[in-house]
């Protein structure tokens, strides 16, 4: 595998030492209550992964698997979800999981649906924030990773055409290599 990278914008180190910080403000806020964790499908799973076992919390993972469409027609993203089991969160402390912030199109979804059932409590938590995007949807962003420019990335679960999820860091996609898009 030879991935067209322009450039890594985020090492391995610093996502780890990240998420570390990350876990260590939801020890403190959550310290002794349960916690069911909701990580959006698929781009999310290793974030996911490597935040909960820093939690010295009960906590449990529940899904929800989204897909968002861009194009000309939907700017924004559209949203469809497809149907798999969903934990019961009603009266319980929730927090959303998701790998990146970028129209916000997805969060916002899994955000009202969430809410809908009535949790105790919801939060989310982002590993990355996309810059200067213009967003009508805004759910709050309660734990953020980083913030990173309005560019194309992959790794660490995030893809291209469902590519490079298991790169160990955050890379910019090479452009000019014909792959972004
Ligand atoms: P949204 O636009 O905030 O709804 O993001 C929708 C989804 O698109 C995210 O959950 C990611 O899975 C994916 N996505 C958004 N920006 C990028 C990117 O730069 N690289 C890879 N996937 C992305
Ligand atoms: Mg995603």
């Amino acid at each position: 595998m030879k991935p067209p990278l322009q450039k890594i914008l985020i090492s391995r180190e610093q996502l780890q030492s990240r998420i570390k910080q990350l876990a260590q403000e939801i020890n403190q806020d959550y310290q002794g209550q349960e916690l069911v964790l909701v990580s959006v499908l698929k781009g999310s799973v290793i974030f996911l992964a490597d935040l909960m076992q820093e939690l010295d919390l009960d906590v449990e993972m529940g899904f929800l698997y989204l897909s968002s469409y861009r194009g000309e027609t939907s700017p924004q993203g559209e949203v469809k979800r497809y149907l798999i089991p969903f934990p019961d969160i009603e009266d319980r402390h929730v927090m959303l999981v998701e790998d990146i912030f970028d129209t916000g199109a997805s969060l916002s979804y899994a955000w009202e649906l969430c809410k809908k059932k009535n949790p105790r409590s919801l939060k989310t938590c982002v590993l990355l924030v996309k810059q200067d995007i213009a967003r009508t949807a805004l759910p709050p962003l309660d734990y953020q990773g980083f913030t990173i420019p309005n560019e194309f990335v992959v790794g660490f679960g995030l893809d291209y055409k469902e590519k490079y999820r298991q790169l160990p860091y955050i890379a910019v996609l090479d452009a000019s290599s014909g792959s972004n898009g």
